[in-house]
């Protein structure tokens, strides 16, 4: 049976056995804090079934070496060349080594997966148009993905796009500094929309995006950072860091309220009101007649009101139906390190 790499970010844990049940996972052993490696005759099911939103990222386990690298002699280059010898035929556009405890304060497994990548780069001799950095591959075409922790290495074959982000282990993590950080859901939006670079390129500077529920101003500041013109909405005040800043228009309104002014076209819109998501929702599709064609919408589910499993799936199969219905496309959604319980959600709308 294959066995297959999951991650489940920790505040799902209390889901996790019912997740793996899901997944007819067997001889399941979990590897760092949120890392589960099982095996299962139905790996379809890991993108198929109310398990998968939970699933932040995974790969097949194609080959695994449970040792404790910290006592195992010239561990570096007996993986490098038994990755070599078990992937060099199957040409991966790079190879990316991650830790399974990417949150651990211990800088030896940090240096030891920039050793080990930068050993078995040179045994593989990739050519020079390889991608240096994991932003520089192609999200369709295969990478050799692999983590290692004190649990060993264990390392598969997948694109990004299919292990659901370009990192090893899934998205990249934003660092805040407390002084400057506006709030934490700017990180949200930085991870979110480098995340989504998988799927559509940036939006270029300029472009115009309507936000709900800027309060206090996080993710706006994360947008005029990188040159978008923001007209948000919030009935809480701005961070004064942001005032006056003249790419910003504010206003201090229900969402329920606002109306756009005459001709406006927005290129994306972002919500992360709080509250019931159906209402949430409901707000962002209000205003999709006043989104340009391929437009880009950003939606915060936050699962307020379903705890279990399958209560949080039937709510988010409610508002993905409820933004189709609206001319929005689903592009992709996923559990970012800065989510609690919530999910970040990508639409695009339609063409015409
Ligand atoms: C999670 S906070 C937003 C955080 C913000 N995105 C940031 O980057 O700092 C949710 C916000 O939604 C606002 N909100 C909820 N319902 C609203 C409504 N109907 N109209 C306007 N603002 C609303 C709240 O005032 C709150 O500031």
């Amino acid at each position: 049976m294959p066995s297959h790499l999951i991650r489940v970010s920790e505040v799902f844990s209390g889901l996790v056995p019912e997740i793996l049940g899901l997944l007819g996972a067997e001889k399941v052993k979990k590897l760092g804090s949120e890392f589960f490696v099982f095996q299962t005759e139905s790996p379809d099911l890991i993108t198929d079934s109310p398990a998968a939103r939970f699933i932040r990222w995974h790969i097949p386990v194609e080959h695994s070496w449970p040792c404790n690298p910290e006592k195992m002699e010239g561990f570096i280059e007996k993986a490098a060349q038994s990755l070599y010898y078990k992937f060099e035929s199957r040409h991966p556009q790079t190879v990316l080594v991650g830790r399974l405890d990417p949150g651990s304060q211990k800088p030896y497994y940090k240096s030891l997966a920039s050793n080990l990548r930068g050993r078995t780069l040179q045994v593989f001799e990739l050519p020079e148009r390889a991608p240096k950095t994991a932003e520089e591959q192609n999200s369709s075409k295969q990478t050799l993905f692999c983590l290692i922790g004190k649990e060993g290495l264990f390392a598969g074959m997948a694109s990004p796009k299919a292990a659901n982000g370009l990192h090893p282990g899934g998205s990249k993590f934003i660092a805040q500094n407390a002084e400057d950080t506006v709030s934490r859901a700017g990180a949200k939006i930085a991870e979110g929309l480098h995340y989504l670079s998988m799927f559509r390129p940036a939006l270029p500077a300029g472009s115009h995006w309507l936000e709900l529920g800027a309060s206090p101003g996080g993710m706006t500041s994360e947008l005029l950072k990188r040159g978008y013109e923001v007209t948000a909405i919030d009935r809480a005040p701005l961070d004064p860091r942001l005032a006056n800043h003249r790419h910003l228009t504010f206003i201090k309104d229900d969402t329920a309220a606002f109306i756009p002014p005459r001709g406006a076209r927005y290129d994306a819109i972002l919500c992360d009101l709080n509250g019931p998501p159906l209402q949430a929702i409901a707000h962002l599709t209000r205003l999709t007649d006043f989104l340009k064609p391929r437009a880009l919408a950003v939606f915060t589910l936050k699962t307020t009101g379903a705890e279990t499993l399958m209560e949080i799936d039937a709510l988010e199969k409610q508002v993905l139906a409820h933004a189709e219905k609206a001319g929005l496309s689903l592009i992709a959604r996923t559990h970012l390190t800065y989510n609690r319980q919530e999910f970040t959600v990508f639409f695009e709308k339609s063409a015409d």
